[in-house]
Order: C-alpha cells, then sequence, then structure tokens
C-alpha cells in the first residue's frame, strides 16, 4: 500500500508536458520544445574533457561525503570573489544537484508543523518539499503588477511563532524576475532570527544590473545553487549547499545515510567549470539575452499580457487569461493541437491560474516556429 504522503505528491507538470511532448515525437509529431528550464547547448567541451580524464584516471570512488576539498574551495572562491566575503569551504557540501540540496535543507530544519514562507508563484517543487519533510508552506502572493516582487513587508506579514524559514528565489522561475537588492536586504532585516534559504540556481543569468546573493546581507542564511542552469549541466546532476558551519555537521549526517556523496567524476567537471575558462558563459548569456527580446515582443504581439520586464533565468509568465482561464487545459490543447509544448502556470501555484510559463532555453528559429504556431492556433480557435 502506497503511504498517503506519496498518494498526495502532485506530479511536476513540466515533466508530465515533456513526457507527453516526447511520446507524441515517438509517434511521429514535431513538437517544439519551450516547456523545459533546460539550456539547449551542451556542456563546454574543457567541462566534458576533466570528467573524462577523472574517469579515465580511476576517480570512480565514492568521495568524501560533503564533497572533493578541491570543489568545495572553488565554489567558496566564486562567491568570495564575486560577492566579497569570506565563506569558508567548511560551509559547503556537494550533493547531486540542487534538489538534493533542497531536501537535506528542509529535512535539517523542519519539525512537524513548522512553517516555511514563500512566494506564490514559486518554483514547482518547493512546496512539495517542505510538506514531505513535516513543514507547511505559507504563501505569499507576488503580482504582474509588481514585476512579480516579493515585497518585504509581505513577507514581514507572514511570520508567525511556527516560522522556521523564509525561502526566497532570485532570479525566480517561473517569473524571470530578478529581485532588487533592496528586497533582498529587507527580507534578510525582518527575518531577524529567522534563516534565509536563498535558491541562487539561476545566478549569473541575469540581462541587467548587477548579480546578488542572500550572503552580501545576512549570515543566517542556507544558499541553494549548482551547475544545471549557468553552465548547462542539467545531466549531471551536480548542486551545492552554502550554510552556516554549525549547521553542516547534522547536514552531512542526513548526506552520509540518503546519499553518501554526490558523482566523483562529475564533481571534477564542477571544479573545471569553476575554475576554467568562462567565455562560453558569457556567449550563452548574449543568445539568451536575444531570445528573451524575441520572445517578449512575439508573445505581446500575439496578445498575452506581460506587463513587467522579466530581466533573469529564461523564463517568462505571460497573462494567458485572454484565451483560457484554465492554463492547464489550455496547454494542453497548445501541445496536442498546435505542437507546442508550454508549461501551465497551475504548476507554479495558484498565484499563476491563467498564466502559461516559456522557456526561451531554445533556439530562435525554434522559438520563431512556436510562436507562429501558437499565433495562428490562437486565431482560429478562439
Ligand atoms: C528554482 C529551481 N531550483 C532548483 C531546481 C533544480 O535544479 P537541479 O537540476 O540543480 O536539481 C530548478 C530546476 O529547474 C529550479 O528551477
Amino acid at each position: 500500500m502506497i503511504c498517503q504522503k506519496a498518494k498526495k505528491i502532485p506530479p511536476f507538470h513540466v515533466m508530465e508536458v515533456l513526457e507527453r511532448a516526447q511520446e507524441l515525437e515517438r509517434n511521429g509529431r514535431n513538437i517544439i520544445h519551450l516547456e523545459i528550464g533546460e539550456p539547449d547547448f551542451p556542456t563546454a567541451p574543457h567541462i566534458c574533457a576533466a570528467a573524462a580524464s577523472a574517469l579515465w584516471s580511476g576517480e570512480t570512488k565514492y568521495t568524501h561525503s560533503l564533497g572533493l576539498a578541491r570543489l568545495r574551495e572553488a565554489i567558496a572562491d566564486n562567491y568570495n570573489s564575486k560577492f566579497k566575503l569570506d565563506l569558508k569551504p567548511g560551509q559547503i557540501i556537494v550533493t547531486s544537484g540542487t534538489s538534493p540540496a533542497l531536501l537535506l535543507v528542509f529535512m535539517s530544519l523542519l519539525e512537524q508543523g513548522d512553517e516555511v514562507i514563500m512566494s506564490n508563484p514559486h518554483y514547482a517543487c518547493y512546496p512539495n518539499f517542505v510538506e514531505y519533510s513535516g513543514g507547511k508552506p505559507v504563501f505569499v502572493h507576488t503580482y504582474e503588477a509588481c514585476g512579480f516582487n516579493l515585497e518585504p513587508y509581505a513577507v514581514a506579514g507572514a511570520i508567525s511563532s511556527r516560522t522556521k524559514a523564509i525561502l526566497i528565489n532570485s532570479p525566480c522561475n517561473p517569473t524571470g524576475h530578478v529581485m532588487p537588492p533592496e528586497s533582498i536586504r529587507g527580507i534578510a532585516e525582518s527575518a531577524g532570527d529567522i534563516p534565509v534559504i536563498s535558491d541562487e540556481i539561476y545566478q549569473g543569468l541575469i540581462y541587467n544590473g548587477k548579480d546578488h546573493s542572500i550572503l552580501e546581507f545576512t549570515d543566517n542564511a542556507f544558499v541553494l545553487n549548482g551547475f544545471s542552469k549557468l553552465y548547462a549541466m542539467t545531466g549531471w546532476r551536480l548542486g551545492y549547499l552554502i550554510a552556516p558551519e554549525e549547521y553542516i555537521r547534522p547536514l552531512q549526517k542526513l548526506q552520509q545515510n540518503f546519499f553518501i556523496c554526490a558523482n566523483s567524476f562529475v564533481q571534477h567537471a564542477g571544479i573545471a567549470a569553476l575554475e576554467g575558462p568562462q567565455e562560453h558563459v558569457r556567449e550563452m548569456l548574449d543568445i539568451y539575452d536575444k531570445r528573451r527580446k524575441f520572445i517578449l515582443k512575439r508573445l505581446r504581439d500575439i496578445g498575452f499580457g506581460i506587463n513587467y520586464e522579466p530581466e533573469g533565468a529564461y523564463y517568462v509568465l505571460a497573462n494567458a487569461k485572454s484565451f483560457s482561464p484554465d492554463s492547464l487545459e489550455l496547454s494542453g490543447r497548445l501541445l496536442e493541437e498546435a505542437g507546442v509544448a508550454v508549461t501551465p502556470g497551475i504548476d507554479f501555484g495558484d498565484g499563476a491560474k491563467g498564466y502559461l510559463r516559456f522557456s526561451y532555453a531554445n533556439s530562435i528559429e525554434n522559438i520563431r516556429e512556436g510562436m507562429d504556431r501558437i499565433e495562428r492556433y490562437l486565431k482560429t480557435s478562439r
């Protein structure tokens, strides 16, 4: 018998859309993929070479549960030089992607019924991580009219005696919003003794202004980050957690029990990603920015509402209410009838009801074709 907790967990809709799109493709349909948050670029050759060389030189055993010392140093150096910090490698745990890091942090913080404040819309999986760890998500709505910014006063208003953490995510999935530094500071100040968990997986993927980390504003924070997005390494499964030093030992025990360690040769690839040339990252960023401008114009021309400027990650959360109040139904029709895969807003909480999330991690040619198909379809189906 499957337990109630497992029965209750909702699907990750974007994966369901992707899997249905792949099924259609196996049956000969041509589908344009604008659903998945996955870079279409290959991982850079020097990163692949580092992994291959690690494999051939026998780096195929378990590593230290906290990760390779050199990778932890490279991560600390990276944050220290970018944000003028004084992080120690001893504050870092290397994980098999950001997702296990999320699980570690909630498992180490939450007692039954403890609350975690997060935005709505939010990354689809956050509430599921929290609930599976015994906690209760408390949602603070963010609005298109305010660029989907998570406002410090609204977060302060949601704090209760049960609040165990405040979760932020900038640049944000699904909105592409980048929080201004004053909002991050404001949240850090309102949090007081409550730790802020900052998912910085889209760090570096910003098209205007400067990157920020929660660690510039408070030490009472957990940072989640990884190699999937910036370095186009989704399938490698490599991420990390930065935590206050006193949490490392309990987190290490969870890691030892549940995951043992991250993949050994993949950790060598992570060192190459951080220490090697960054030109390929700048090139990808330039291309994403061109696609961002292109898709924004096309979506607005088609009639989607986008009254804010998504300036980070590679997502646009577009208001589709003039086409349908039901984003799940609309995304289903766009896939089945127009051959374009997009993610229903409902995946990201009821705050994104009636919205569709478009990922522009695809070529301009494919985005153009996807927009043409959607435009034709919506004109004829209204
Ligand atoms: C906001 C956010 N956090 C975490 C993840 C998980 O990333 P990873 O591939 O590192 O597990 C994703 C993936 O899409 C994401 O969008």
